[in-house]
Formats: C-alpha cells, structure tokens, sequence
C-alpha cells in the first residue's frame, strides 16, 4: 500500500473534522466531494453563499457544514477569543472582525482553537507565510516546543533507501533562521513525525556538507552542536551527525565515511541544515526521482493545520487533508 492509501485508510478509521477556508477556489470544491465520498473526514467550508454558489458549480458536497463568516452564529465567540489571544498585541474587536472575514484562514484556526474543528488545511491560493501565520499567532507552539517546523513525507519510487523509499525531510518550509537549537528541537520533532506518518523506527541523520569532521566552518560547527543537543534531548532515539547525503542514506558509504555509527547508510529522516537546503533537496529529489512529496507538513503546532502548494491539484488536497486527519487523531490521544 502507498504512503498516501495507508494515511486515507488510518483517516476513514477515525474520522476528524477539517475545516478549508479557500471557498474562493474551485479545486476546494473538486477535492471536498472526493473527501466525503471516500468518507477520509468530516468538512466545515467557510465561505459566502455567493461564493459557494460560484465555485462548487459541478462538484457535489452534500455533507459538508458550509459556514457564512457574516452570519454564523458563533462569529462574535470567535472574535472574543481573538481579542483575547491577541490582548498584548492590542488587537480590537473590529479589527478582529475584519481580519477573520477579509482571511478565512483566521477564522478557521480561531474554529480549531474553540474546539469547532480538528484541524485547517490551506494554501492552494494562499503564499506559505500567509497560510501559517494566522496558525502561528493564534494557535502556537505545543507546551515544551520553541518552534514551529515543517516536513515533507517523501516516496521515491523503486528506491531502496530510506524506509523502503520512504523518508521525512525537514525543515522544507518554515524558518529562514535556524540555530543549533532549533534544529536539535527538529531532529526530535521529525523523528516523532516519522513513527507517526510511517509507522517504523526514525533513523534520524543531521545533514551537512561535512561527515565527521571531514570539513571545518561554522555551518558544520553549528550542526555539530545540534548533534549532541538532540543526542543528549532524545536519549531513546538514533540520531546521527555530521554527516553527508550520500553517508546518511547509503549503506557503502556511511560504512567508510562513519564506520559505527547507528544512523550512517540507514537514514530515513533527513534534517537539513537550514531552510535554503531543505527546501531546495526536497523539490530536487521531487522533480528529478520523480517522488511523491507531501507537505510541508506542520510540526510543533499546537493542532494540526497544514499548508499547499499552490499549484496544488484537488487530489493533492485530499492528501494533505487526510495527513491532518490522522494528526488530528494523534493531537486527541
Ligand atoms: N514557530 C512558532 N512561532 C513562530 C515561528 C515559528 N517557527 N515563526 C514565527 N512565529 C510567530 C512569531 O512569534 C509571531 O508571533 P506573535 O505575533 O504572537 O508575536 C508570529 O509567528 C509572526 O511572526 P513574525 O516574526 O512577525 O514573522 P512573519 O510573520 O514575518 O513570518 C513566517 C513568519 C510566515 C513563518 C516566516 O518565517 C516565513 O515566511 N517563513 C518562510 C515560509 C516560506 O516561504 N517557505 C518556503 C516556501 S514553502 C514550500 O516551498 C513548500
């Protein structure tokens, strides 16, 4: 089974609610109707009637909750609670009104902090930064985490690497500045993340342009360091670095180049060194392997809202909603 027909199936089991705010777009519409045909989650669309009625022309979504932003019921519990989440920042109600109906997206994370829904999914017309930003002021981190980050599930196909091609690759899509900190939280954040979307045991390779010591700058110091924070952070799992690509994933190599160690050759969990190779690796490894990627998915977040790609097709969308289905259930437990 793919990656993506275990996640539905684990989805259907245990069905969440999701809330898509984009009823400005009819590929919302086109994947809402294959969302609740193959029963993968329970839908709120937040959107006008104008707006429905222009964009769903065709697709059928009967069983979605379709909720007017103008004239929903709870509208004014939503803006008390941004005001209230927003006090220090001095936000007002009538800006907090005009900004839950100028962005949905703030009006769907303000439904998952009031327990309205399990989790949001955006961004098919929506840049990164303005998809999670409302995530990020009005849901914040989890209690212990200092950062949000985000991941990509890859498969490659015909690929023996990896968890039988099988990776996570992170982070690919939030911070532009990364400490050694940051990136030890992230080695324990994807490693959690791992044994969640692929069932089987993180193997987790700190990457850089150095393996044990082969070269010296400070970027290589900086992941050095982070090395031993998430060594010293996450006793229980096998994290590894400096290392290479080609010393973390294959087998030869990571034998020569650090002979020993418990991640070189077998990574399935690839932490980058900072936003830039992230985000450039993963749509290498997409375009040129011709590998599924899926994401980038949130981690860190207090509930589970996720971001698209804005080229996004309505099936990636059933994807992705499915993805936060199954990180709903696991946000419950
Ligand atoms: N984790 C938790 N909270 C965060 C994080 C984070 N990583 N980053 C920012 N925040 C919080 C801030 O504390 C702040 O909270 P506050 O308003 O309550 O004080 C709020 O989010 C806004 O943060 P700002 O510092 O004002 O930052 P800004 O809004 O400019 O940007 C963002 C935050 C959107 C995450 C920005 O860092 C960004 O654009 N990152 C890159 C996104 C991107 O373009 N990725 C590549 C494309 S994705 C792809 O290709 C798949």
């Amino acid at each position: 089974m793919s990656f993506i027909e275990s996640i539905k199936a684990r989805a259907k089991a245990n069905k969440m609610t999701i809330v898509l705010p984009e009823s400005m777009d009819a590929r919302t519409f086109d994947a809402a109707e294959k969302i609740l045909k193959e029963g993968i989650a329970d839908l709120i669309i937040i959107g006008t009637p104008e707006e429905i009625a222009e964009n769903s022309k065709g697709y059928d979504i009967t069983g979605a909750t379709i909720i007017d932003p103008y004239k929903d019921p709870n509208r004014q519990k939503y803006i008390d609670k941004f005001v209230e989440l927003r006090a220090k920042k001095g936000l007002t109600p009538e800006d907090a009104e005009k900004q839950m109906t100028d962005d949905y997206m703030y009006y769907a994370c303000l439904m998952c902090k009031c327990g309205d829904a399990d989790g949001a999914v955006s961004g098919a017309c929506h840049s990164t930064g303005n998809t999670i930003r409302p995530a990020l002021q009005l849901l914040k981190t989890r209690p212990g985490i200092g950062s949000v980050s985000g991941y990509f599930v890859i498969e490659v196909p015909n690929c023996e690497y990896g968890e039988k091609g099988q990776f996570i690759f992170a982070d690919c899509g939030v911070n532009p500045q990364i400490d050694a900190d940051k990136l030890a939280e992230i080695a324990g954040l994807s490693a959690e993340s791992f044994e969640m979307m692929i069932q089987a045991e993180p193997k987790v390779a700190m990457l850089s342009f150095s393996s044990k010591g082969s070269a010296k700058s400070d970027d290589v110091t900086k992941v050095v360091e982070a090395t031993a924070k998430a060594q010293e952070k996450f006793p229980g799992v096998a994290i590894d670095g400096e290392l290479q690509l080609d010393a973390a994933i294959v087998p030869s190599v990571g034998q020569s180049k650090a002979p020993g160690s418990p991640v070189a050759g077998h990574a399935n969990t690839l932490v980058f060194p900072d936003l830039g190779a992230g985000n450039i690796g993963y749509k290498l490894v997409q375009r040129l392997a011709k590998a599924d990627a899926f994401g980038p998915i949130l981690q860190g977040i207090s509930m589970p809202v996720n971001d698209l790609s804005r080229g996004c097709s309505a099936d990636d969308i059933v994807g992705v909603v499915a993805i936060t289905a199954v990180q709903a259930q696991y946000a419950k437990k």
